[in-house]
């Protein structure tokens, strides 16, 4: 099964992607851990990213393409893939679109996650992430027993560095101009899937397989 989780940033695409693959047995590729691990390694490409992450910019399409395709060729990803924030604009889309067919892997759906703007602030200043295991935890709604330890491994937890109220505003509009209308792009494809992003980590992933099994 390879499916694309949509949804602005903050929509809980990384948390629903850590659910799925542990019940669907195939990997999540999120673009934005692949660009923070490439940052974090300091490595050419990581440097470039940097400048357009911190400015909540979407990173150019020459550098996230590649990283992408070369993921896509990995053994593990032969069963499937959760493709966590790519694509996220058109062009890219269409890239994936292309990739998919050459390596006679079709795309089975498009979730999107639909959380109202206004929910999404709070939700992203108040996350923050295991450094060790990447568990996501939120200081508003899913706090660790103990502060700044993660429950399930005992690591550190950090917040992101685009994580601050000016980037998030940049990052929600971007999505705005230029991830949301994939919503339509899957739309005409008969491939969207649209899930209520509001309650409960639990109930918002039950609905997501409940679409997913009407595939
Ligand atoms: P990326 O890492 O993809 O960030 P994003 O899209 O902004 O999304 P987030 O990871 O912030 O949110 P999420 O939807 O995963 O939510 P989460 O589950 O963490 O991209 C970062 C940057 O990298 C981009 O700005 C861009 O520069 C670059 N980039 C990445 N991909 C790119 C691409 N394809 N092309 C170009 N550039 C690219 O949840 C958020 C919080 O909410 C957590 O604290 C969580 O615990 C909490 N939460 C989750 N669900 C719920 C719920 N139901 N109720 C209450 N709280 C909840
Ligand atoms: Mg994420």
């Amino acid at each position: 099964m390879r499916v694309v989780l949509l949804g602005a940033p903050g929509a809980g695409k990384g948390t629903q992607a850590k659910k799925l693959i542990e019940v669907c047995g195939i990997p999540q590729i999120s673009t934005g851990d692949l660009l923070r691990a490439a940052v974090a390694a300091k490595s050419d490409l990581g440097v470039q990213a940097k400048a357009y992450m911190d400015r909540g910019e979407l990173v150019p399409d020459s550098i996230v393409l590649g990283m992408v395709q070369e993921r896509l060729r990995q053994d593990d990803c032969a069963k499937g893939c959760i493709l966590d924030g790519f694509p996220r604009n058109t062009s890219q889309a269409k890239a994936l679109d292309e990739m998919l067919q050459t390596m006679n892997m079709p795309l089975d759906a498009a979730v999107d996650i639909d959380v109202p703007l206004e929910d999404l602030m709070k939700r992203l200043t108040g996350r923050r992430t295991c450094g060790s295991c990447g568990q996501m935890y939120n200081i508003y709604f899913s706090k660790p027993q103990k502060d700044g330890v993660c429950d399930k491994c005992g690591g550190a937890l950090f917040q992101r560095d685009d994580d601050k109220e000016d980037t998030i505003r940049k990052r929600l509009d971007v999505y705005t101009s230029q991830t949301a209308p994939l919503i339509g792009y899957y739309r005409d494809k008969s491939l969207y899937k649209g899930i209520n992003g509001t309650g409960s980590i639990d109930e918002i992933f039950n609905n997501i397989c409940s679409a997913l099994k009407t595939n």
